[in-house]
């Protein structure tokens, strides 16, 4: 059985962690934030995440986990410490690496015998050679007598889905020197699925590093594309969600991310394009096409706000009612998400707001708070309607989903739909009275 750290009990740390130890490791989770580890001892966790309650809780009764805030405690004899910190956007777009170079530090500090360091955290390409240099020097300062190997073993967790896609994953990529102690520790690590036939990856620090980036912004390209898609639809009268399906079914493509919809979001897509694009211009590059990604999302965040404020002037509509503001469904998670750049131009043209999410309302409270007059915080998605003109959907929740059109027209002032998710069928609406107006329809 391997004795395995984490460093940082943040969304990947805790699933990564709850997940190695549901593999047959032992685990101690570590944090700076003592108030946090204070928690996870008594099963307080920091955010919800289906599955992850009980899988920890899991761990947690059979010794395979534990929570610490002694570093030293949680660090020093350990086979492997996987460094699982946030690595935040500096202003002009790169990713800040200090949280992980900290960290870094602090291992160097504590390590009493030679171990594996694996970055899960998304770093530059380039970061695990510079970390493994920094370290090597600081155990050498130290007369340590060892040296460390760097793993880079990034992440591909949704959001929502976090559980799942770390007890399934598509593949595990690892990223490093390739020894044979390496080698031995990553299978024992990642032993059930390995046995299971889950591809493993082996490559250098830096194709790991790109993969992460490159995945990432694949992804977000297909829903920026297929957004960009829609608009053409929307002049040329073809029906996008046709489209998206015809194009979704050539299996080189796929059906999966071509959902249009308000444009992506998260702590991820709009975060790892823009650092790609930076990371490239320092090598003199201008990869034109991520770049694009990024500027087409923007601009289409504010085409579907000016459309909102022109649909609203047209009908003389005052009130909008607005359903989900998270980036996505299942999550209260607000970091980018569209409604951040969509609601303060809609605001700004005089309109105002009555908003509901299932689960966000104290997030966009704390986004908002300079629009305190103009938003009306509901607490029921009825609510948000009563005493609306229109309403706009920007969160696919399934309450949204489910929704009885019927009703929602008779609570509505003007029977004006915004379906920005592109929930409701077109003509089903129009049927029922109302105006609608779709992403591409
Ligand atoms: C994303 C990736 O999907 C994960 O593989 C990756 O590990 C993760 O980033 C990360 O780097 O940590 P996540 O940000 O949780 O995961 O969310 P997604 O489910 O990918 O959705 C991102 C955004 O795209 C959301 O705003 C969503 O509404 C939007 N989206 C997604 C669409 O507009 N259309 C689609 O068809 C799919």
């Amino acid at each position: 059985m391997r004795r395995i750290s984490v460093l940082g009990c943040g969304y990947v740390g805790l699933v990564t962690g709850a997940g190695i130890a549901s593999f047959g490791n032992k685990v101690l989770c570590t944090d700076s934030n003592i108030e946090k580890i204070k928690n996870l001892k008594k099963m307080i966790l920091p955010f919800s995440e289906p599955g992850l309650f009980e899988l920890i809780e899991k761990a947690f009764k059979s010794g395979l986990i534990s929570f610490s805030s002694d570093l030293h405690q949680s660090i020093a004899d350990s086979d492997a410490v996987i460094i699982a910190v946030q690595t935040p956007q500096n202003d002009d777009g790169s990713a800040d690496i200090s949280f992980v170079l900290n960290a870094a530090e602090d291992i160097s500090r504590h390590l009493i015998k030679p171990a594996v360091i694996i970055i899960k955290s998304t770093v530059p390409i380039g970061t695990a050679a510079k970390v493994k240099n920094h370290m090597n020097s600081l155990l050498k300062d130290r007369n340590a007598g060892f040296n460390v190997e760097i793993v880079s073993n990034p992440e591909f967790l949704r959001e929502g889905a976090a559980v799942q896609t770390f007890l399934y994953p598509d593949r595990i990529v690892v990223g490093s020197s390739q020894n044979a102690e390496v080698i031995s520790i990553m299978n024992d690590i990642y032993k059930t699925p390995v046995e299971r036939g889950v591809p493993v990856i082996r490559c250098s620090n830096e194709t790991a590093e790109t993969i992460k980036y490159a995945a990432n912004s694949f992804l977000a390209m297909k829903i920026a594309y297929i957004n960009q898609i829609a608009l053409l639809c929307e002049k040329t009268g073809a029906d996008i969600k046709i489209v998206s399906k015809a194009v979704g079914s050539d299996e080189r493509i796929n059906p999966k991310f071509l959902e249009p919809g308000p444009g992506f979001g998260g702590s991820c897509f709009p975060k790892d394009t823009r650092a790609l694009v930076k990371l490239a211009e320092d090598y003199n590059l201008d990869l034109s096409l991520i770049r694009g990604i990024y500027e087409a999302n923007t601009a289409h965040k504010t085409i579907l706000a000016e459309k909102a404020i022109r649909i609203m002037r047209d009908n003389d509509a005052k009130t909008l009612g607005i359903w989900g503001v998270s980036f996505k469904a299942g999550s209260q998670d607000m970091r980018n998400a569209p409604a951040l750049d969509i609601l303060p131009l809609i605001l700004n043209s005089g309109i105002k707001i009555k908003l509901f999410d299932p689960k966000a309302i104290n997030e966009a409270m704390s986004y908002f708070y300079e629009y305190e007059d103009m938003i009306d915080y509901c607490t029921s998605k009825e609510d948000a309607l009563k005493g609306s003109d229109a309403l706009m959907i920007l969160t696919e929740w399934d309450c949204f989903k489910n929704a009885d059109l019927k009703e929602m027209a008779s609570l509505l002032n003007k029977k004006i739909l915004m379906d920005y998710r592109n929930i409701y069928d077109s003509k089903t609406s129009a049927e029922l009275g109302f105006l609608y107006y779709g992403v591409g329809i």
